[in-house]
């Protein structure tokens, strides 16, 4: 008997129907060759839908969603809303009512793919940073006094647990043991120990405690202002990054740049308990101006469903999408940018799936 996959499909906004349109492309392609027995669900929830009804996304949904073990989710954003209730109310809501405790964001210059860093090859760029994705700054935990006044006071708390942080540090060690890196196995753990003595200590002891549970990788250690250094310097020096929330947020938009833009940056909001639900997304965001053309580049919502397969359990799947990826930019796309790709959006899927 096939094994089944249910996946809900969230478009949402601007270019995010587009791109999604062609990881469902690739995913019913690789479902039919890997006898998966795939599910899709789609889910109208985004900026549009919202200004029409003034819902974000109902307690229903939620419940729904809560079925699913994996939803794919293009991109939130619309330009007549106002910054942040999108990502707030529905983004950040949904990794926070599924507990996506891991958002991973793999690292990997494609070949053919080409990097603003000078003389650096696909070998030299391959790490994952794994980022905590439900506490730090991103709780809202803060508030005004004397708003608006010349003495008003603002505060923006981080707040980190030693449940949240063991977790996530748990997951990177194990994620390093899976990923075996014939390099040598490590973890660098990216904080602010040096500023941040309080919330940034409990991640060092975390990390120094949850560490001595696996001999076979070599712990390490970088501020994550060094590590923005060391990242552009000596890519090829990293293995599994861990680090909190607001520096993953930062440091993985550097990272993506390196490895491409935004049309290949992929990540995963992963719930790894049994029966949790897992939300994968390109990371780029709705682009707005380019909807409706056919130009956008599919490649990290394609990359996403990847690693949405792989974290479902299809790992030959998964693997089959990632090598398709890899023979498409390597040997027929001539850019990774809107416009400059050789091909429109939904060529691009068509060769993946020629390619898988
Ligand atoms: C990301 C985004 C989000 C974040 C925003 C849209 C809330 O930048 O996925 O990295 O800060 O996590
Ligand atoms: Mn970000």
């Amino acid at each position: 008997m096939n094994k089944q996959l249910k996946v809900a499909v969230i478009g949402g906004d601007g270019t995010g129907p587009e791109v999604v349109a062609e990881g469902v492309k690739v995913l019913s392609e690789v479902a039919k060759l890997e006898n998966i027995d795939l599910q899709l669900t789609p889910f109208d929830i985004g900026g549009e839908r919202y200004l029409k009804t003034g819902v974000l996304i109902s307690d229903e949904e939620i419940a729904e969603l809560r079925n699913f073990p994996s939803i794919l989710l293009g991109a939130v954003g619309h330009p007549d809303v106002k910054p942040g209730v999108l990502e707030q109310g529905l983004l950040l809501r949904l990794r926070f009512e599924f507990d996506q405790y891991i958002n991973l964001r793999p690292v990997k210059l494609f070949p053919g793919v080409e990097t603003p860093l000078a003389n650096k090859k696909p070998e030299d760029l391959d790490f994952v940073v794994v980022r905590e994705n439900t506490e730090d700054m991103y709780v809202g935990t803060g508030g005004w006094m004397k708003k608006g006044t010349p003495d008003e006071v603002a505060t923006q708390v981080a707040i980190y647990t030693r449940k949240g942080c063991e977790r996530c540090i748990r997951w990177a060690f194990e994620y390093a043991r899976k990923r075996n890196n014939p390099k040598g196995k490590m973890v660098t753990l990216v904080a602010k120990t040096n500023v941040l003595s309080y919330g940034h200590d409990l991640w060092w002891r975390t990390f120094q405690e949850v560490g001595q549970e696996y001999p076979d990788i070599k712990l390490d250690y970088n501020h994550v202002d060094a590590c923005c250094m060391w990242m552009v310097k000596n890519p090829e020096y990293y293995d599994v990054i861990v680090t909190t929330n607001m520096f993953g947020d930062i440091i993985t938009d550097l990272a993506g740049i390196l490895q491409g833009g935004m049309g290949v940056a992929a990540g995963g909001n992963i719930n790894p308990e049994p029966g949790g639900t897992s939300m994968f997304e390109p990371m780029g965001g709705s682009a707005p101006k380019y909807t409706g053309m056919g130009v956008i580049n599919p490649i990290a919502t394609i990359s996403a469903t990847a690693m949405l397969l792989e974290q479902a359990g299809f790992e030959t799947a998964g693997a089959r999408v990632m090598k398709a990826i890899q023979a498409v930019t390597g040997t027929k796309m001539k850019s990774m940018a809107a416009g400059k790709m050789g091909y429109s959006t939904s060529q691009v899927g068509d060769l993946v799936c020629e390619n898988l």
